[in-house]
């Protein structure tokens, strides 16, 4: 997840550098009278923004390579969970221990506390152990749905007939939110995702 900000930072900077260069050279277009009646061909002007363009694409597409190896590295997890999406909801199996399965729905308006968040509660969440590396294997029971956690750095499709993989962990307790992301059907806003981080003595006992 820091890899995926710290990239964000990164070709917003390329971004902006661009903007800045292309919107002064078409400033100083705008605002002269320059004519040159002989002018047919620039070969120097055309190797420059030939080649700095895809000089920069590299400087884009190296580290974003980098970042989809990252992203897939498993690093011995300790928790395995199992994720599978319906229409319209999602379910849970932790396997490591003893078999436990439920399944996880968005909390409806009129049944909301003043605490919960609209459209983005469930009634049961997954809870995780802090630092500690899980191993999420996603699935769907019908349609294609997307297990999304936008905190984490985690989005993966989950499609029936496929088990995806996807390791993440978490360094702080607290509460992380997130939302299917394929459009699945008529409720695809209503299939939201809570995962709850608590210490791992906490996990253990629960
Ligand atoms: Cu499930 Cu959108």
């Amino acid at each position: 997840m820091e890899q995926l900000s710290f990239f964000h930072d990164h070709s917003l900077l390329i971004l902006v550098i661009i903007t800045v260069l292309v919107g002064q050279l078409m400033m100083t277009l705008f605002f002269n009278k320059f004519s040159h009646r002989l002018l047919l061909e620039g070969q120097l002007i055309e190797i420059i923004w030939t080649v700095l363009p895809a000089v920069t694409l590299i400087f884009i597409a190296l580290p974003s390579l980098r970042l989809i190896y990252i992203l897939d590295e498993v690093n011995n997890p300790s928790v395995t969970i199992k994720s599978i999406g319906h229409q319209w909801y999602w379910s849970y199996e932790y396997t490591d221990f003893k078999k436990i399965e439920f399944d996880s729905y968005m909390i409806p308006i009129n049944e909301m506390k003043p605490f919960n968040f609209r459209l983005l509660d469930v009634d049961n969440r997954v809870k995780i152990p802090y630092e500690t590396q899980i191993r999420m294997l996603v699935t769907a029971a019908d349609v294609i749905h997307s297990w999304t956690i936008p905190a984490l750095g985690v989005k993966i499709d989950a499609t029936p007939g496929r088990l995806n993989q996807i390791s993440f962990s978490s360094n702080r307790s607290g509460l992380f939110y997130g939302q299917c992301s394929e459009i699945c059907g008529a409720n695809h806003s209503f299939m939201p995702i809570v995962i709850e981080s608590i210490s791992p003595n906490y996990f253990m006992n629960w």
